[in-house]
């Protein structure tokens, strides 16, 4: 099966990246990370894409006048390393339409909630805060809007009484780095279609009958 060329743009940590680095590198991904762009000096995930020898990018937005001057910057590398995906992981800046409509379904984000619940910021909190008996993660493919384009893939997780935003995180994250790999994964296959807001997933496994979860 063909291999295709990741770029991820990252603005921390880089948990997500060290995952789909991991998953790459045991061979469970037909997918190569060839840049790790960020927007963040000193930002861990850097230092991670380095480590694995992977070209890692800092572009300061201080350094352009507009957003779309930053973004054309970015597209810039992206083309030059010739990337079929944009993967956003923890990439705390909005794509402009510009960057967006380049690569239509073609950029991937993460986000810690289970979409369209708790777009925008500090939503493991939010959740919590709410009461919601579930949370969890979504990779959708990127739209001019905020968390607002096609879901791919999805994981639930309980939401326990004794939950802060930290331990909510922590059990979210660990989804996280499962659904990643994963739906770049089935990106990678070919098996994924998108249908006005739908993404149709070929040959996807179903729980059938009266399969549900359910907390308390
Ligand atoms: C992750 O939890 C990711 O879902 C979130 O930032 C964290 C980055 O962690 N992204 C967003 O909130 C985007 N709106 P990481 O740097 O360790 O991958």
């Amino acid at each position: 099966m063909k291999t295709i060329a990741l770029g991820v743009l990252a603005s921390g940590r880089g948990s997500n990246l060290q995952a789909i680095l991991d998953a790459s590198q045991a061979g469970s991904l037909p997918a190569t990370v060839r840049i790790v762009v960020s927007d963040v000096a000193d930002a861990h995930a850097l230092e991670r894409a380095r480590r694995h020898g992977v070209e890692a990018r800092h572009v300061d937005p201080k350094a352009f006048p507009t957003r779309e001057a930053f973004d054309r910057a970015v597209m810039a590398i992206l083309g030059e390393t010739r990337v079929d995906l944009v993967c956003l992981a923890g990439f705390m800046r909005l794509l402009t339409p510009a960057f967006v409509a380049a690569y239509r379904h073609r950029i991937m984000n993460i986000h810690p909630a289970l979409l369209p619940a708790f777009p925008g910021l500090h939503v493991q909190g939010k959740a919590v805060d709410h009461g919601v008996k579930f949370a969890g993660c979504t990779v959708h493919f990127v739209d001019e809007g905020v968390d607002t384009g096609p879901i791919i893939i999805q994981a639930a997780v309980p939401v326990y009484d004794d939950d802060t935003a930290e331990t909510l995180s922590a059990r979210i994250l660990r989804q996280e780095h499962r659904i990643y790999p994963r739906a770049i994964q089935l990106f990678a296959e070919g098996r994924l279609e998108v249908q006005g807001r739908r993404v149709i997933c070929r040959g996807a496994a179903r729980a059938e009958g009266t399969a549900a979860l359910m907390n308390p």
